[in-house]
C-alpha cells in the first residue's frame, strides 16, 4: 500500500461512523475531572513533560537497581510521570512516598512490568494460554498474574500483545494468541478483564496494555522491527480487530509498535493514532510508546533529530515516552517554540492522569502492594491446570498414547530438564528453579540429554516406548528472536533420526514458543504432543496427559509449516482464481515442493477418544441486518474417558464485491463431554459479522453465507446455508464481535 493509499487509508478510517467504545477507560467520576483540571491549572510546563516520561528503574533482570538518590531526587522535582522495571511492596512504597509527599504537586507514579504470563508464579506462555481455545483460561492466568503482581505494588502490565501472527519466523509468536483476529479477539477481551477486572479501581488487579498497535506481527519476512505492509482491508480485518475487542473491554492503555506500517513508523502514526483510534474509536486511554521508539523515529528516517521525532509523537498522540528521554529533552523546549504543541501536551497529561486516578492512586496512592501476599505460595495447583488445558495433542497414531501403565520409558532430550525454558522469556519474578520439569515429574523413566546420542540409543532399546522432548529452549523465541529457519535446532533432527533407526514407538514432545516446520523429522513418528512453554508446572501437566490422568484438549491457534518455506500462510487465505489443486498438473496457486497447506492445521488437535458431529442445523434460511441467527451442532462421545471437544464453527462468503477468505472462525465452545454423552452448541450470530471492510466501511451485503462446523479449519463436518437478505453498514470489525455460544 502507497504512501497515497495509506492517507486513503486514513481517510476511509475517518469517513465510517464509528460508536463510542463502551467500555473503554470508564468515564472518570466528577471528582476526579475537576481534580485533574486543577492540576492541569497548577503544572507548570515542566511538571506537565514529566508527567510524559517514564523512565527505567533497573533492568529486567535487575529490578530497582537505578532507584538511586539521585533518581529520587528527579522524583521530587516532578521529572517523571511512571517507571518501569520496578517492583516489591516497599521498594514501591517507598518510591511513591517521595513522589506524594515530597514532590510539589503531590501527584502520584505508575509502576509498570512487562507481567505477561505470571508474576512470581510463572504459567503457560500466552500462545500457550491460547492453545486452550478457553478464554477463561486466558482470564485466569490475567487475574493470576495481576493479584500477585499487584501485591508487589505494580499499577500496569505491558501486556495483552494482541497482535496477529501468521510467520511464525516471527520470535514473537510466542507472546500471542496465533493467526486468527477472532480467536485474538476472544483472548485480549479476556485478558484485559482478568488484569483489570470488572473496574480497574476494583483492587487487586491492574492496568491492562493492548500492544502493539498495530502490525507488528505483519514483519516482513517475519524479521522482528521490520516494516510491515499490509492494506487497507487486511488491516481491519485481520490486524485491528483484537485491538478494537481490547479496547471494548475497558483497556486502560495502548502501546504503539516499533515498526512502520506503510512507510510509517507507528509511533508517528498520526492517521491510525490520533484520526483513528482516537477519533474514530473514541478511544480515551493512556498510550506509551514502546521502548527507546520515539528516538528511533530518527533510524526510521522521518526525524532529523531526537527533537523531531519527539514533537512528531506528540501530534501522533503518544501520551507517554517509554526510556527514550525524547519527551524530557526536548517538549518543553519545543512547546515554548511552538505553543500549538500546548495543548496536545494538555490532553496527553490529561490521559496520564485520568489512568492514575481510575486505578485510585488520588485517592490512596499507596492502596497496591502488601507485603504479605507478596511471599504467598506460589500457585502451583492453578498453574499446573492451565498448563494442561494448554496441550495440544498432534497426532497419535495407533493410540500410543495415553502410555500404557508399566510401560519401560525412555525420555530423551535436554529440553526435558531445561527449567528455565520451562518459563519462558517474560519471566517478571519467576524463578527456573520453581519450574518442575518433564525429567523430574517421570522419575521413573530412564533418562539420557540426548547429547551422547549412542547412550541416547542404548536408553532407547531399553524401553517400550521413546519419549523425545524437541524444539526451542526459551532464547530462541520472543523479542528480537526471528529465524530464517524454523526446523529442529542443531543435533536434534540426528538424535531423532537414531532413535527412529531402533524401531521403537516414538512420542515427541515439541517445546517451544514457535510453531516450528518438522514434517520431515516428524515422518514415522507415531505420536506428537505440542507442548509449547508451560510454566512452572509443566512437567506434571505434560506427565499427566501423557499417562492419560487427563485428556488432551488443547487445538492450534496458528498453522504449523510443513516446512518453514510456506512462512507466512493462513487458514483464511482467498481462493485466489486457480485455487490449489492437489493435481501437480494443473497450474495453481500451490508449491511444486510440498504438499498444500500446513502439516497440523489451525483448530487442529486431537483427544483420547472419537467425538462424533451431528448436522448443522439454522434456526431460519435467511436474516435481516439487525437479526440473529443460531447455528447448532450436536457433538458426541463415542470414547471411554472424560474430554473436551473444542467445536469449531467457520464462515465463507462464496461471492462478495470483493473475494472473501475460504473460511473464517466465527465461533468455538470448548465443550465437556462425559463418555457417551451428547450436547449440543447453539452459536447465535449477527449479519455484522459478515461484513467485509471496503471504502471506509464495514459493508454487511446480501446474499448466501456458508457456516461451516468441525473439528479444525480443515476437518469441517458439516455445513449449512442461509442469506442475508438486505445490506447494511456495520460499526466495528466484523472479527471482533464475539458470537453468542449456549451449550446444553
Ligand atoms: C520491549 C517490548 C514491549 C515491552 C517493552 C517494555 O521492547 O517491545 O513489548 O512491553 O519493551 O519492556
Amino acid at each position: 500500500m502507497n504512501r497515497r493509499n495509506v492517507l486513503a487509508a486514513g481517510a476511509m478510517l475517518a469517513a465510517s461512523a464509528w460508536t463510542p467504545l463502551a467500555r473503554a477507560a470508564r468515564p472518570l467520576g466528577a471528582d476526579h475531572r475537576a481534580r485533574i483540571q486543577a492540576l492541569l491549572g497548577q503544572m507548570t510546563l515542566a511538571e506537565k513533560v514529566g508527567q510524559m516520561n517514564q523512565i527505567a528503574g533497573g533492568r529486567q533482570k535487575s529490578l530497582n537497581s537505578k532507584l538511586d538518590a539521585a533518581m529520587l531526587d528527579r522524583v521530587r522535582k516532578g521529572e517523571m510521570g511512571s517507571f518501569l522495571h520496578v517492583a516489591g511492596a516497599e521498594p514501591l512504597r517507598d518510591l511513591q512516598r517521595v513522589a506524594v509527599e515530597e514532590s510539589r504537586l503531590k501527584i502520584p507514579l505508575l509502576f509498570a512490568m512487562d507481567v505477561i504470563h505470571g508474576y512470581r508464579t510463572i504459567l503457560p506462555v500466552p500462545l500457550a494460554l491460547a492453545a486452550s481455545w478457553d478464554p477463561k483460561v486466558a482470564e485466569q492466568a490475567a487475574r493470576i498474574a495481576a493479584e500477585e503482581a499487584w501485591a508487589a505494588g505494580l499499577h500496569w502490565t505491558f501486556t495483552p500483545m494482541v497482535d496477529v501472527a501468521r510467520d511464525p519466523r516471527w520470535g514473537r509468536v510466542v507472546e500471542g494468541a496465533g493467526e486468527d483476529a477472532y480467536l485474538g479477539s476472544r483472548i485480549a477481551e479476556a485478558q484485559v478483564a482478568g488484569f483489570q477486572g470488572a473496574d480497574l479501581g476494583e483492587g487487586r488487579r491492574m492496568m491492562a496494555c493492548a500492544k502493539h498497535f498495530v502490525g507488528y506481527g505483519a514483519a516482513e519476512g517475519g524479521r522482528d522491527y521490520d516494516s510491515a505492509e499490509v492494506g487497507p482491508r487486511t488491516l481491519n480485518e485481520v490486524y485491528l480487530p483484537p485491538f478494537h475487542a481490547a479496547a471494548r473491554a475497558g483497556a486502560g492503555s495502548f502501546m504503539t509498535a516499533f515498526n512502520a506500517l506503510d512507510g510509517v513508523p507507528m509511533t508517528a502514526n498520526a492517521e491510525l493514532v490520533r484520526g483513528f483510534l482516537r477519533a474514530q474509536w473514541h478511544y480515551q486511554g493512556l498510550v506509551v510508546s514502546d521502548w527507546n521508539a520515539i528516538r528511533e523515529l530518527v533510524n526510521h528516517g522521518i526525524a532529523a533529530d531526537a527533537r523531531e521525532a519527539a514533537v512528531l509523537a506528540l501530534k501522533a498522540g503518544v501520551d507517554m515516552d517509554m526510556a527514550s528521554g525524547s519527551y524530557a529533552t526536548y517538549l518543553a523546549e519545543a512547546a515554548t517554540a511552538d505553543a500549538s504543541l500546548v495543548p496536545l501536551i494538555d490532553e496527553s497529561v490529561g490521559r496520564i492522569l485520568a489512568a492514575k486516578a481510575r486505578l485510585g492512586l488520588f485517592d490512596d496512592p499507596y492502596g497496591f502492594g502488601d507485603p504479605a501476599r507478596d511471599k504467598a505460595p506460589l500457585r502451583r495447583t492453578e498453574a499446573r491446570d492451565l498448563a494442561k488445558r494448554s496441550l495440544v495433542l498432534l497426532r497419535n497414531d495407533g493410540a500410543v498414547l495415553p502410555l500404557k501403565p508399566g510401560a519401560r520409558l525412555a525420555l530423551i532430550g535436554a529440553l526435558a530438564d531445561d527449567a528455565s525454558s520451562a518459563i519462558g522469556s517474560w519471566r517478571a519474578r519467576g524463578q527456573a528453579t520453581d519450574a518442575v520439569t518433564l525429567k523430574a515429574a517421570l522419575a521413573g523413566a530412564d533418562y539420557q540429554p540426548g547429547t551422547d546420542v549412542a547412550a541416547a540409543v542404548e536408553a532407547a532399546k531399553r524401553a517400550d516406548i521413546v519419549l523425545v522432548a524437541l524444539g526451542e529452549d526459551f532464547n530462541r523465541t520472543g523479542e528480537a528472536r526471528s529465524y530464517a529457519e524454523i526446523g529442529l535446532p542443531e543435533g536434534q533432527a540426528a538424535l531423532l533420526e537414531a532413535l527412529k533407526a531402533t524401531g521403537k514407538p516414538i512420542v515427541a514432545i515439541l517445546m517451544g514458543g514457535r510453531p516450528l516446520a518438522l514434517e520431515r523429522e516428524l515422518t514415522g513418528v507415531p505420536a506428537v504432543l505440542q507442548t509449547w512453554l508451560l510454566g512452572i508446572e509443566s512437567g506434571p501437566a505434560i506427565a499427566e496427559i501423557l499417562t492419560g490422568k487427563a485428556a488432551p484438549g488443547g487445538r492450534l491457534p496458528i498453522g504449523m509449516p510443513r516446512r518453514t518455506g510456506q512462512s507466512p500462510q493462513s487458514y483464511a487465505h482467498l481462493p485466489t482464481g486457480r485455487p490449489a489443486n492437489p493435481d501437480l498438473a494443473v497450474d495453481s496457486a500451490r508449491y511444486h515442493d510440498t504438499e498444500i497447506g500446513p502439516l497440523f492445521a489451525f483448530g487442529h488437535g486431537l483427544t483420547y477418544g472419537e467425538i462424533a458431529y451431528g448436522p448443522l442445523s439454522l434456526s431460519a434460511e435467511t436474516v435481516a441486518p439487525g437479526g440473529r441467527i443460531t447455528a447448532s451442532v450436536q457433538v458426541t462421545n463415542r470414547g471411554t474417558m472424560a474430554v473436551d471437544e473444542v467445536v469449531q464453527l467457520y464462515a465463507n462468503d462464496p461471492v462478495a464485491a470483493v473475494s472473501r477468505p475460504v473460511a473464517e472462525l466465527r465461533g468455538f465452545a470448548r465443550v465437556p463431554l462425559k463418555p457417551g454423552q451428547s450436547r449440543t452448541v447453539r452459536f447465535t450470530l449477527s449479519p455484522e459479522q459478515f461484513a467485509f471492510w471496503r471504502d471506509g466501511k464495514w459493508i454487511v451485503e446480501a446474499g448466501d453465507i456458508r457456516l461451516m462446523a468441525g473439528a479444525s479449519s480443515v476437518d469441517l463436518k458439516s455445513e449449512a446455508r442461509f442469506r442475508i437478505t438486505a445490506g447494511a453498514e456495520g460499526q466495528v470489525p466484523a472479527a471482533s464481535l464475539a458470537t453468542k455460544v449456549e451449550i446444553a
